[in-house]
Protein backbone atom coordinates (compact mmCIF):
# COMPACT_ATOMS: atom_id res chain seq x y z
CA UNK A 1 0.00 0.00 0.00
CA UNK A 2 3.06 2.50 1.01
CA UNK A 3 4.81 2.53 -1.95
CA UNK A 4 1.88 2.49 -4.08
CA UNK A 5 1.39 6.08 -2.34
CA UNK A 6 4.78 6.85 -2.87
CA UNK A 7 4.43 6.27 -6.57
CA UNK A 8 1.55 8.32 -6.85
CA UNK A 9 2.79 11.04 -4.59
CA UNK A 10 5.97 10.95 -7.25
CA UNK A 11 3.70 11.09 -10.15
CA UNK A 12 2.23 14.16 -8.78
CA UNK A 13 6.09 15.51 -8.30
CA UNK A 14 6.86 14.82 -11.65
CA UNK A 15 3.65 17.04 -12.54
CA UNK A 16 4.80 19.62 -10.42
CA UNK A 17 8.05 19.98 -11.51
CA UNK A 18 6.66 20.04 -14.85
CA UNK A 19 4.93 22.84 -14.72
CA UNK A 20 6.69 24.74 -12.88
CA UNK A 21 9.24 24.46 -15.39
CA UNK A 22 7.48 26.96 -17.58
CA UNK A 23 7.55 29.47 -14.82
CA UNK A 24 10.00 32.56 -14.43
CA UNK A 25 8.92 32.28 -10.63
CA UNK A 26 11.25 30.22 -8.82
CA UNK A 27 10.01 28.01 -5.89
CA UNK A 28 12.25 27.37 -2.69
CA UNK A 29 12.67 25.44 0.09
CA UNK A 30 14.90 25.53 3.09
CA UNK A 31 17.35 23.66 0.94
CA UNK A 32 17.65 25.63 -1.86
CA UNK A 33 16.73 29.04 -0.20
CA UNK A 34 19.77 30.62 1.16
CA UNK A 35 22.01 29.65 -1.97
CA UNK A 36 19.54 31.24 -3.75
CA UNK A 37 19.20 34.65 -2.48
CA UNK A 38 23.22 34.29 -1.76
CA UNK A 39 23.53 33.78 -5.44
CA UNK A 40 21.41 36.27 -6.87
CA UNK A 41 21.91 39.66 -6.21
CA UNK A 42 18.52 41.40 -5.80
CA UNK A 43 15.37 38.59 -5.21
CA UNK A 44 11.96 39.51 -4.27
CA UNK A 45 10.20 36.57 -2.31
CA UNK A 46 6.84 35.70 -1.53
CA UNK A 47 5.79 34.07 1.05
CA UNK A 48 1.83 32.23 0.59
CA UNK A 49 -0.04 29.77 1.46
CA UNK A 50 -2.13 28.11 -1.31
CA UNK A 51 -5.19 28.44 0.34
CA UNK A 52 -4.96 32.11 0.63
CA UNK A 53 -7.50 34.27 -1.89
CA UNK A 54 -4.69 36.96 -1.99
CA UNK A 55 -2.61 34.79 -2.95
CA UNK A 56 -4.45 33.23 -5.78
CA UNK A 57 -4.67 36.57 -7.19
CA UNK A 58 -1.31 37.68 -7.12
CA UNK A 59 0.08 34.48 -9.02
CA UNK A 60 -0.64 35.47 -12.53
CA UNK A 61 0.79 39.23 -11.70
CA UNK A 62 3.66 37.66 -10.20
CA UNK A 63 4.29 35.18 -12.99
CA UNK A 64 3.85 38.40 -15.48
CA UNK A 65 6.31 40.50 -13.22
CA UNK A 66 8.81 37.68 -13.37
CA UNK A 67 8.71 36.97 -16.75
CA UNK A 68 9.25 40.54 -17.32
CA UNK A 69 11.96 41.27 -14.85
CA UNK A 70 13.68 38.09 -15.90
CA UNK A 71 16.06 39.82 -18.42
CA UNK A 72 16.89 42.84 -15.59
CA UNK A 73 18.32 39.27 -13.81
CA UNK A 74 16.03 40.66 -10.76
CA UNK A 75 14.48 37.08 -9.49
CA UNK A 76 10.88 36.20 -8.10
CA UNK A 77 11.13 33.56 -5.56
CA UNK A 78 8.20 31.93 -3.85
CA UNK A 79 7.61 29.96 -0.51
CA UNK A 80 4.87 27.62 0.24
CA UNK A 81 4.78 28.22 3.89
CA UNK A 82 2.39 25.25 4.66
CA UNK A 83 5.37 22.96 3.50
CA UNK A 84 8.03 24.83 5.02
CA UNK A 85 7.02 26.23 8.07
CA UNK A 86 10.79 26.39 9.55
CA UNK A 87 11.81 28.32 6.85
CA UNK A 88 8.80 31.21 6.56
CA UNK A 89 9.20 31.25 10.96
CA UNK A 90 12.83 31.92 10.28
CA UNK A 91 11.45 34.98 7.92
CA UNK A 92 8.65 36.65 10.65
CA UNK A 93 6.19 35.73 8.32
CA UNK A 94 3.10 36.10 9.84
CA UNK A 95 0.38 36.64 7.15
CA UNK A 96 0.24 35.81 3.62
CA UNK A 97 1.10 36.75 1.17
CA UNK A 98 4.41 38.10 2.70
CA UNK A 99 6.33 40.05 0.13
CA UNK A 100 10.19 40.53 1.08
CA UNK A 101 13.56 41.79 -0.61
CA UNK A 102 16.53 40.25 -0.30
CA UNK A 103 19.97 41.69 -1.63
CA UNK A 104 22.13 38.40 -0.02
CA UNK A 105 20.93 36.39 3.00
CA UNK A 106 21.56 39.66 5.65
CA UNK A 107 19.51 42.10 3.52
CA UNK A 108 15.97 42.20 4.16
CA UNK A 109 13.38 44.71 3.44
CA UNK A 110 9.68 44.68 2.97
CA UNK A 111 7.88 44.50 -0.37
CA UNK A 112 5.85 48.39 -0.17
CA UNK A 113 4.55 48.63 -3.51
CA UNK A 114 0.92 47.43 -4.82
CA UNK A 115 0.47 43.39 -6.07
CA UNK A 116 -0.10 44.23 -9.61
CA UNK A 117 2.13 42.82 -12.41
CA UNK A 118 3.46 46.01 -13.68
CA UNK A 119 3.61 47.99 -10.07
CA UNK A 120 5.89 44.89 -8.84
CA UNK A 121 8.12 45.32 -12.15
CA UNK A 122 8.68 49.09 -11.37
CA UNK A 123 9.22 48.70 -7.98
CA UNK A 124 11.59 46.38 -8.67
CA UNK A 125 13.80 48.03 -11.02
CA UNK A 126 13.92 51.48 -8.85
CA UNK A 127 15.55 48.69 -6.26
CA UNK A 128 17.94 47.31 -8.70
CA UNK A 129 19.04 51.13 -9.33
CA UNK A 130 21.33 52.96 -7.32
CA UNK A 131 19.72 55.71 -5.20
CA UNK A 132 21.02 58.24 -8.25
CA UNK A 133 22.34 56.99 -11.79
CA UNK A 134 24.80 58.90 -12.64
CA UNK A 135 23.69 60.36 -16.40
CA UNK A 136 25.31 61.28 -19.65
CA UNK A 137 23.99 62.28 -22.88
CA UNK A 138 24.12 58.45 -24.09
CA UNK A 139 22.78 57.43 -21.30
CA UNK A 140 19.68 59.94 -20.55
CA UNK A 141 17.44 59.01 -23.19
CA UNK A 142 16.78 55.44 -21.98
CA UNK A 143 16.70 56.59 -18.32
CA UNK A 144 13.75 58.44 -19.27
CA UNK A 145 12.10 55.49 -20.01
CA UNK A 146 12.92 53.96 -17.26
CA UNK A 147 9.54 54.12 -15.54
CA UNK A 148 6.54 56.24 -16.06
CA UNK A 149 8.49 59.25 -14.64
CA UNK A 150 11.80 59.74 -13.55
CA UNK A 151 13.34 62.37 -12.01
CA UNK A 152 16.76 63.85 -13.08
CA UNK A 153 19.33 66.77 -11.82
CA UNK A 154 21.60 68.82 -13.48
CA UNK A 155 24.03 70.86 -11.28
CA UNK A 156 27.73 71.61 -11.76
CA UNK A 157 29.92 68.72 -10.38
CA UNK A 158 31.82 71.12 -8.17
CA UNK A 159 28.50 71.81 -6.60
CA UNK A 160 28.19 69.43 -3.26
CA UNK A 161 25.33 70.92 -1.67
CA UNK A 162 23.19 70.47 -4.56
CA UNK A 163 24.11 66.94 -4.95
CA UNK A 164 23.69 66.68 -1.69
CA UNK A 165 20.21 67.86 -0.96
CA UNK A 166 19.27 65.64 -4.23
CA UNK A 167 20.73 62.66 -3.07
CA UNK A 168 18.55 63.10 0.15
CA UNK A 169 15.62 63.36 -1.48
CA UNK A 170 16.32 60.47 -3.56
CA UNK A 171 17.18 58.11 -0.67
CA UNK A 172 14.02 59.05 0.52
CA UNK A 173 11.53 58.56 -2.46
CA UNK A 174 13.58 55.68 -4.56
CA UNK A 175 10.85 53.62 -3.77
CA UNK A 176 8.59 55.97 -6.03
CA UNK A 177 10.90 57.23 -9.30
CA UNK A 178 13.99 56.41 -10.60
CA UNK A 179 16.28 59.07 -9.80
CA UNK A 180 19.49 60.30 -12.55
CA UNK A 181 21.69 63.32 -12.23
CA UNK A 182 24.27 64.41 -14.63
CA UNK A 183 26.84 67.30 -14.64
CA UNK A 184 27.12 67.57 -18.42
CA UNK A 185 26.24 71.71 -18.87
CA UNK A 186 25.68 71.19 -22.45
CA UNK A 187 22.92 68.58 -21.67
CA UNK A 188 21.59 70.45 -19.01
CA UNK A 189 20.96 73.73 -21.74
CA UNK A 190 19.70 70.88 -24.88
CA UNK A 191 17.42 69.74 -21.80
CA UNK A 192 16.21 73.72 -21.24
CA UNK A 193 17.09 73.12 -17.37
CA UNK A 194 19.25 76.12 -16.09
CA UNK A 195 21.72 74.32 -13.30
CA UNK A 196 21.11 73.64 -10.84
CA UNK A 197 17.53 72.13 -11.72
CA UNK A 198 15.27 69.60 -11.76
CA UNK A 199 13.76 67.45 -14.68
CA UNK A 200 10.69 65.45 -14.36
CA UNK A 201 9.90 62.89 -17.28
CA UNK A 202 6.92 61.46 -17.91
CA UNK A 203 5.29 59.44 -20.73
CA UNK A 204 1.64 61.21 -19.87
CA UNK A 205 0.31 64.53 -19.98
CA UNK A 206 3.11 66.83 -21.40
CA UNK A 207 6.03 64.78 -21.55
CA UNK A 208 8.26 66.30 -18.96
CA UNK A 209 8.11 68.91 -16.27
CA UNK A 210 10.69 71.61 -15.13
CA UNK A 211 11.39 72.31 -11.89
CA UNK A 212 12.34 76.26 -11.39
CA UNK A 213 12.12 77.25 -7.60
CA UNK A 214 15.29 77.39 -5.01
CA UNK A 215 17.21 73.91 -5.57
CA UNK A 216 15.71 72.76 -1.74
CA UNK A 217 14.26 69.76 -0.82
CA UNK A 218 10.87 70.11 0.07
CA UNK A 219 10.31 72.64 -2.61
CA UNK A 220 11.55 69.40 -5.03
CA UNK A 221 9.65 66.95 -3.27
CA UNK A 222 6.48 68.89 -3.81
CA UNK A 223 7.16 69.52 -7.39
CA UNK A 224 8.16 65.82 -8.06
CA UNK A 225 4.72 64.72 -6.04
CA UNK A 226 2.62 67.43 -8.39
CA UNK A 227 4.21 66.91 -11.44
CA UNK A 228 3.95 63.08 -11.44
CA UNK A 229 0.66 62.88 -11.14
CA UNK A 230 -1.35 62.88 -14.17
CA UNK A 231 -3.63 66.37 -14.87
CA UNK A 232 -6.61 63.88 -15.00
CA UNK A 233 -5.80 60.47 -14.02
CA UNK A 234 -7.27 57.60 -12.92
CA UNK A 235 -9.16 56.32 -9.64
CA UNK A 236 -8.51 52.15 -9.21
CA UNK A 237 -6.85 49.97 -6.13
CA UNK A 238 -3.72 50.83 -7.09
CA UNK A 239 -3.78 54.67 -7.03
CA UNK A 240 -6.43 54.98 -4.68
CA UNK A 241 -4.12 55.08 -1.39
CA UNK A 242 -1.85 57.99 -3.29
CA UNK A 243 -4.70 60.34 -3.54
CA UNK A 244 -6.11 59.70 -0.43
CA UNK A 245 -2.61 60.64 1.00
CA UNK A 246 -1.82 63.53 -1.14
CA UNK A 247 -3.49 66.19 1.43
CA UNK A 248 -5.35 68.14 -1.34
CA UNK A 249 -8.74 66.97 -2.23
CA UNK A 250 -10.01 64.58 -5.21
CA UNK A 251 -12.09 65.12 -7.68
CA UNK A 252 -14.01 62.46 -9.48
CA UNK A 253 -15.16 61.94 -13.05
CA UNK A 254 -17.73 58.50 -12.58
CA UNK A 255 -18.57 57.22 -15.77
CA UNK A 256 -19.30 53.94 -16.84
CA UNK A 257 -17.56 53.85 -20.27
CA UNK A 258 -14.09 54.28 -21.26
CA UNK A 259 -15.49 56.61 -24.28
CA UNK A 260 -17.32 58.90 -21.74
CA UNK A 261 -14.37 59.18 -19.67
CA UNK A 262 -12.43 60.30 -21.95
CA UNK A 263 -14.85 62.28 -23.23
CA UNK A 264 -15.66 63.96 -20.02
CA UNK A 265 -11.77 64.48 -19.82
CA UNK A 266 -11.31 66.33 -22.75
CA UNK A 267 -13.92 68.38 -21.45
CA UNK A 268 -12.98 69.17 -18.14
CA UNK A 269 -8.99 69.37 -18.68
CA UNK A 270 -8.57 73.20 -18.51
CA UNK A 271 -10.42 73.47 -14.99
CA UNK A 272 -8.29 70.51 -14.15
CA UNK A 273 -5.19 72.63 -15.46
CA UNK A 274 -6.14 75.76 -13.37
CA UNK A 275 -6.01 73.91 -10.27
CA UNK A 276 -3.29 71.53 -10.78
CA UNK A 277 -1.55 70.63 -7.42
CA UNK A 278 -4.88 72.15 -5.76
CA UNK A 279 -7.26 69.64 -6.42
CA UNK A 280 -6.37 66.18 -7.87
CA UNK A 281 -8.58 65.40 -11.09
CA UNK A 282 -9.07 61.53 -11.98
CA UNK A 283 -11.81 59.64 -13.65
CA UNK A 284 -13.59 56.51 -11.76
CA UNK A 285 -14.91 53.55 -13.50
CA UNK A 286 -18.27 53.34 -12.29
CA UNK A 287 -19.18 49.91 -13.59
CA UNK A 288 -16.46 48.56 -11.59
CA UNK A 289 -16.27 51.13 -8.71
CA UNK A 290 -19.60 52.21 -8.82
CA UNK A 291 -20.36 51.65 -5.31
CA UNK A 292 -17.86 53.92 -3.95
CA UNK A 293 -20.30 56.63 -5.21
CA UNK A 294 -22.27 56.38 -2.31
CA UNK A 295 -19.44 57.21 -0.01
CA UNK A 296 -19.18 60.44 -1.57
CA UNK A 297 -23.04 60.51 -0.73
CA UNK A 298 -23.86 60.06 -4.94
CA UNK A 299 -26.64 57.93 -5.83
CA UNK A 300 -24.39 55.08 -6.51
CA UNK A 301 -27.13 54.10 -10.01
CA UNK A 302 -26.49 57.10 -11.88
CA UNK A 303 -23.89 58.07 -14.13
CA UNK A 304 -21.57 59.80 -14.99
CA UNK A 305 -21.56 61.75 -12.13
CA UNK A 306 -18.96 64.04 -10.35
CA UNK A 307 -17.82 64.82 -6.68
CA UNK A 308 -14.98 66.24 -4.73
CA UNK A 309 -13.98 64.87 -1.73
CA UNK A 310 -11.93 66.70 0.68
CA UNK A 311 -9.55 63.89 1.73
CA UNK A 312 -8.08 65.21 5.31
CA UNK A 313 -11.20 65.88 7.01
CA UNK A 314 -13.03 63.53 4.35
CA UNK A 315 -15.74 65.73 3.55
CA UNK A 316 -18.18 65.38 0.45
CA UNK A 317 -19.28 67.42 -2.21
CA UNK A 318 -21.62 65.76 -5.10
CA UNK A 319 -22.30 67.47 -7.85
CA UNK A 320 -25.77 67.69 -8.64
CA UNK A 321 -26.83 64.61 -10.06
CA UNK A 322 -29.76 66.24 -11.57
CA UNK A 323 -27.81 68.56 -13.45
CA UNK A 324 -25.65 67.36 -17.08
CA UNK A 325 -21.69 67.38 -16.66
CA UNK A 326 -20.58 70.44 -18.56
CA UNK A 327 -17.13 72.29 -18.57
CA UNK A 328 -19.19 75.60 -17.36
CA UNK A 329 -21.36 73.95 -14.66
CA UNK A 330 -17.96 72.18 -13.17
CA UNK A 331 -16.18 74.94 -13.56
CA UNK A 332 -18.27 77.26 -11.74
CA UNK A 333 -18.83 74.28 -8.98
CA UNK A 334 -15.28 73.81 -8.55
CA UNK A 335 -14.90 77.30 -8.20
CA UNK A 336 -17.19 77.51 -5.37
CA UNK A 337 -15.56 74.87 -3.66
CA UNK A 338 -12.22 75.90 -3.93
CA UNK A 339 -14.08 79.40 -2.98
CA UNK A 340 -15.54 78.20 0.50
CA UNK A 341 -19.27 78.51 -0.89
CA UNK A 342 -20.09 75.13 -0.81
CA UNK A 343 -21.42 73.29 2.18
CA UNK A 344 -20.31 69.66 2.17
CA UNK A 345 -22.87 67.30 2.51
CA UNK A 346 -23.99 64.91 5.40
CA UNK A 347 -25.72 62.19 5.21
CA UNK A 348 -27.71 61.98 8.29
CA UNK A 349 -31.25 59.95 8.93
CA UNK A 350 -33.90 62.01 10.09
CA UNK A 351 -34.28 63.71 13.70
CA UNK A 352 -35.93 61.10 15.63
CA UNK A 353 -39.86 62.77 16.85
CA UNK A 354 -39.19 61.34 20.00
CA UNK A 355 -36.62 59.52 22.19
CA UNK A 356 -37.24 56.86 24.38
CA UNK A 357 -34.50 54.17 25.46
CA UNK A 358 -31.13 54.51 24.16
CA UNK A 359 -30.94 58.06 22.77
CA UNK A 360 -30.37 57.74 18.93
CA UNK A 361 -28.12 60.00 17.25
CA UNK A 362 -28.01 60.82 13.83
CA UNK A 363 -25.58 63.14 11.39
CA UNK A 364 -28.13 66.15 12.55
CA UNK A 365 -28.46 65.90 16.40
CA UNK A 366 -24.86 64.72 16.96
CA UNK A 367 -23.55 67.80 17.79
CA UNK A 368 -26.32 68.64 20.26
CA UNK A 369 -26.11 65.83 21.86
CA UNK A 370 -22.71 63.93 21.98
CA UNK A 371 -20.77 67.21 22.08
CA UNK A 372 -23.44 68.58 25.38
CA UNK A 373 -20.58 69.34 27.15
CA UNK A 374 -23.50 69.01 30.58
CA UNK A 375 -23.25 65.48 30.22
CA UNK A 376 -21.56 62.05 29.96
CA UNK A 377 -22.26 60.59 27.31
CA UNK A 378 -21.58 57.09 26.07
CA UNK A 379 -22.35 56.39 22.41
CA UNK A 380 -21.98 52.86 20.22
CA UNK A 381 -21.14 52.93 16.61
CA UNK A 382 -23.19 50.09 14.77
CA UNK A 383 -24.03 48.58 11.77
CA UNK A 384 -27.34 47.19 11.12
CA UNK A 385 -25.31 44.14 9.45
CA UNK A 386 -23.11 43.62 12.62
CA UNK A 387 -23.79 40.44 14.51
CA UNK A 388 -21.87 41.67 17.73
CA UNK A 389 -23.81 45.02 17.76
CA UNK A 390 -26.95 42.74 17.56
CA UNK A 391 -25.59 40.41 20.26
CA UNK A 392 -24.52 43.57 22.17
CA UNK A 393 -28.61 45.49 21.58
CA UNK A 394 -30.21 44.19 24.87
CA UNK A 395 -28.00 44.67 27.09
CA UNK A 396 -27.48 47.64 25.98
CA UNK A 397 -30.73 48.85 26.14
CA UNK A 398 -30.76 47.46 29.75
CA UNK A 399 -27.95 49.68 30.72
CA UNK A 400 -29.99 52.87 29.03
CA UNK A 401 -32.98 51.91 31.61
CA UNK A 402 -30.65 51.55 34.67
CA UNK A 403 -29.11 55.07 33.64
CA UNK A 404 -32.91 56.26 32.57
CA UNK A 405 -34.58 55.21 36.24
CA UNK A 406 -31.43 56.57 38.45
CA UNK A 407 -30.32 59.70 39.68
CA UNK A 408 -28.09 60.56 36.75
CA UNK A 409 -31.00 60.13 33.95
CA UNK A 410 -30.35 64.16 33.58
CA UNK A 411 -26.49 63.64 33.45
CA UNK A 412 -25.86 60.17 31.71
CA UNK A 413 -26.78 59.63 27.92
CA UNK A 414 -26.11 56.16 26.86
CA UNK A 415 -26.66 56.59 22.91
CA UNK A 416 -26.29 55.09 19.38
CA UNK A 417 -25.72 55.63 15.79
CA UNK A 418 -26.00 53.57 12.49
CA UNK A 419 -22.82 54.98 11.26
CA UNK A 420 -23.39 53.33 7.93
CA UNK A 421 -26.44 55.54 7.55
CA UNK A 422 -24.79 59.14 9.40
CA UNK A 423 -21.66 60.63 8.59
CA UNK A 424 -19.97 60.99 11.83
CA UNK A 425 -16.78 62.74 12.28
CA UNK A 426 -15.16 59.40 14.48
CA UNK A 427 -13.17 57.27 12.63
CA UNK A 428 -14.81 53.79 12.56
CA UNK A 429 -12.56 50.90 12.16
CA UNK A 430 -14.70 48.01 13.39
CA UNK A 431 -17.82 47.36 14.64
CA UNK A 432 -19.41 48.10 17.00
CA UNK A 433 -17.11 50.31 18.90
CA UNK A 434 -18.02 52.67 21.64
CA UNK A 435 -16.86 55.76 22.95
CA UNK A 436 -17.44 58.15 26.06
CA UNK A 437 -17.47 61.59 25.60
CA UNK A 438 -17.30 63.00 29.13
CA UNK A 439 -18.52 66.33 30.06
CA UNK A 440 -16.07 68.60 29.96
CA UNK A 441 -13.53 67.16 27.69
CA UNK A 442 -15.39 66.26 24.67
CA UNK A 443 -11.99 66.55 22.89
CA UNK A 444 -10.57 63.51 23.99
CA UNK A 445 -13.35 60.55 24.04
CA UNK A 446 -12.68 57.47 25.95
CA UNK A 447 -12.69 54.41 23.77
CA UNK A 448 -14.37 50.92 25.50
CA UNK A 449 -12.13 48.37 24.42
CA UNK A 450 -13.42 45.71 27.84
CA UNK A 451 -15.96 42.94 27.92
CA UNK A 452 -19.71 44.02 26.22
CA UNK A 453 -21.44 43.55 29.74
CA UNK A 454 -23.59 45.61 31.42
CA UNK A 455 -21.49 45.28 34.82
CA UNK A 456 -17.89 46.46 32.40
CA UNK A 457 -19.99 48.93 30.77
CA UNK A 458 -20.97 50.92 34.24
CA UNK A 459 -17.72 50.52 35.63
CA UNK A 460 -16.46 52.33 32.43
CA UNK A 461 -18.73 55.34 32.73
CA UNK A 462 -18.29 55.61 36.54
CA UNK A 463 -13.86 55.95 35.72
CA UNK A 464 -13.94 57.80 32.75
CA UNK A 465 -17.02 59.96 32.49
CA UNK A 466 -17.34 63.81 35.09
CA UNK A 467 -19.86 62.39 37.28
CA UNK A 468 -18.09 59.24 38.30
CA UNK A 469 -22.33 58.03 37.84
CA UNK A 470 -22.50 54.32 39.24
CA UNK A 471 -26.00 52.59 38.86
CA UNK A 472 -26.97 49.52 40.83
CA UNK A 473 -26.28 46.88 38.99
CA UNK A 474 -28.91 44.20 40.96
CA UNK A 475 -30.69 44.33 37.47
CA UNK A 476 -27.54 43.36 35.98
CA UNK A 477 -25.96 40.59 38.04
CA UNK A 478 -27.18 37.50 35.88
CA UNK A 479 -25.06 38.62 33.31
CA UNK A 480 -22.51 36.86 32.52
CA UNK A 481 -19.42 39.02 30.67
CA UNK A 482 -18.79 38.26 27.04
CA UNK A 483 -15.04 38.00 26.17
CA UNK A 484 -13.21 39.34 24.18
CA UNK A 485 -14.89 42.36 22.90
CA UNK A 486 -14.22 41.64 19.35
CA UNK A 487 -15.46 44.29 16.67
CA UNK A 488 -16.70 42.68 13.46
CA UNK A 489 -14.57 42.70 10.80
CA UNK A 490 -15.79 40.01 8.91
CA UNK A 491 -17.12 39.20 5.80
CA UNK A 492 -20.38 41.15 6.44
CA UNK A 493 -18.05 43.98 7.14
CA UNK A 494 -16.25 43.61 3.87
CA UNK A 495 -19.99 43.60 2.08
CA UNK A 496 -19.47 47.44 3.53
CA UNK A 497 -16.69 48.33 2.77
CA UNK A 498 -15.64 46.32 -0.30
CA UNK A 499 -15.45 49.14 -2.04
CA UNK A 500 -12.72 51.53 -0.06
CA UNK A 501 -10.86 47.67 0.02
CA UNK A 502 -10.71 47.36 -3.68
CA UNK A 503 -9.42 50.69 -4.45
C1 LIG B 1 20.97 46.96 1.96
O1 LIG B 1 21.04 47.30 0.60
C2 LIG B 1 20.77 48.66 0.31
C3 LIG B 1 20.78 48.85 -1.20
O2 LIG B 1 21.95 48.40 -1.76
C4 LIG B 1 21.78 49.56 1.00
O3 LIG B 1 21.48 50.90 0.76
C5 LIG B 1 21.76 49.27 2.49
O4 LIG B 1 22.76 49.99 3.13
C6 LIG B 1 21.95 47.78 2.76
N1 LIG B 1 21.76 47.52 4.18
C7 LIG B 1 22.56 46.72 4.87
C8 LIG B 1 22.23 46.55 6.30
O5 LIG B 1 23.55 46.18 4.38
C1 LIG C 1 27.47 63.52 -6.46
O1 LIG C 1 28.41 63.14 -5.47
C2 LIG C 1 28.85 61.78 -5.57
C3 LIG C 1 29.72 61.51 -4.36
O2 LIG C 1 30.72 62.46 -4.23
C4 LIG C 1 29.58 61.60 -6.90
O3 LIG C 1 30.01 60.26 -7.01
C5 LIG C 1 28.63 61.94 -8.03
O4 LIG C 1 29.30 61.87 -9.27
C6 LIG C 1 28.06 63.35 -7.87
N1 LIG C 1 27.01 63.54 -8.85
C7 LIG C 1 27.10 64.40 -9.87
C8 LIG C 1 25.96 64.43 -10.83
O5 LIG C 1 28.03 65.15 -10.01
Amino acid sequence: MRSVQNFAWGLLAAATVAAAADSDVTQLTKATFDDFVKTNDLVLAEFFAPWCGHCKALAPEYEEAATTLKEKNIKLAKIDCTEEQDLCSTHGVEGYPTLKIFRGPDNVSAYKGQRKANAITSYMIKQSLPAVSLLTKDTLEEFKKADKAVVVAYFDASDKASNETFTQIADKLRDNFPFGASNDAALAEAEGVKVPGVVLYKDFDEGKSVFSGKFEAEAIEKFTKTASTPLIGEVGPETYSDYMSAGIPLAYIFAEEADERKELSEALKPIAEAHRGVINFATIDAKAFGAHAGNLNLKADKFPAFAIQETVKNLKYPFDQELEITHDAIKKFVDDFVGGKIEPSIKSEPIPEKQEGVTVVVAKNYKDIVLDDTKDVLIEFYAPWCGHCKALAPKYDELAALYAKSEWKDKVVIAKVDATANDVPDEIQGFPTIKLYAAGSKDAPATYSGPRSVEDLIKFIKENGKYKAEVSEAEAEAETPVAPAATESGKEEAKETDVHDEL
